[in-house]
């Protein structure tokens, strides 16, 4: 039985939502976990299984392979992975006209796969690579390559490829990092789906949003570092599934 102080926040942000004059939505791994791809943090997170150390850059360039070995097991688990309702309900509002754009801190492509179109990639994407020799930096399609022998070599120079996610000691890719600030910048309504808001300076767009007034709604299972610090001003507690379920129904 859901409490009625519950039923009024989700009447609440459906009915802020619908008002929103630019609504902006900041997505990380929790909305892809019902989609079979694991988050990075929690009991069954990435991080419980590989030292992050994995996805540095001054690890990948020291142990180009072993960084890849990793990349490739989640690579796989992304390729195979579709959108679930989440990512769906937000490319309808998309569609719609009410949600003007997504900063997503995921790297799965699933935002694109449900239709979704206004995507900034803050910590860029595993679609594509680039050869790290920069008198070279060729680009290929990840799924182009041959992953059997690791790390994967550019065809024109010989050297290591790198695929363009955005690692530790690394800058988030511009122009994402600045347009995704941009956004946070305009909105007067975010929606915060699935973040532990603990890696900087993604976690810093929410923030930059609520010092230019715009409400903060989070839909997440557990409190976030957002929830904790008082960033988010409605938290709808749940999977980004069910939670954006009874949103859309409250806002038909
Ligand atoms: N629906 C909504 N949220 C969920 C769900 C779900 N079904 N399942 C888990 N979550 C929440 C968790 O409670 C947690 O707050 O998703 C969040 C996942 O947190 P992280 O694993 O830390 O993912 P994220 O915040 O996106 O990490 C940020 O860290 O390792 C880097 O570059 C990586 O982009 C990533 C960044
Ligand atoms: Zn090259």
């Amino acid at each position: 039985m859901v409490s009625e102080e519950k039923i009024d926040k989700f009447k609440e942000a459906a009915r802020i939502i619908k008002s929103a004059k630019y609504l902006v939505v900041f997505t990380g791994a929790g909305i892809s976990a019902e989609s079979g791809v694991p988050t990075f943090r929690g009991d069954n997170g990435i991080w419980k299984k590989y030292d992050s150390n994995v996805l540095s850059l001054s690890y990948f360039i020291e142990h180009p392979e072993e960084s890849w070995k990793a990349q490739k097991e989640f690579f796989d688990i992304i390729l195979n992975a579709n959108p679930n309702y989440a990512h769906i309900a937000l490319a309808e509002l998309e569609k719609k006209g009410i949600l003007k754009s997504i900063v997503t801190q995921n790297i799965d492509n699933l935002h694109q796969k449900a239709g979704s179109e206004n995507v900034f990639e803050f910590h860029g994407t595993m679609k594509t690579v680039t050869c790290i020799n920069p008198r070279c930096m060729h680009k290929y399609k990840t799924e182009e390559l041959d992953l059997t022998n690791l790390p994967p070599k550019c065809e024109k120079c010989g050297s290591v490829l790198k695929t363009d996610i955005c690692f530790f000691e690394e800058n988030p890719p511009e122009p994402a990092k600045s347009l995704s600030f941009q956004e946070a910048s305009k909105t007067d309504v975010m929606i915060i789906v699935g973040t532990s808001g603990v890696v900087h300076p993604a976690a810093l767009l929410p923030v930059t949003a609520k010092e230019n007034g715009a409400k903060i709604i989070e839909i997440n299972p557990d409190s976030s570092l957002l929830t904790i610090y008082g960033t988010t001003d409605i938290f709808l507690q749940g999977e980004a599934g069910e939670v954006m379920k009874k949103i859309m129904e409250e806002m038909e």
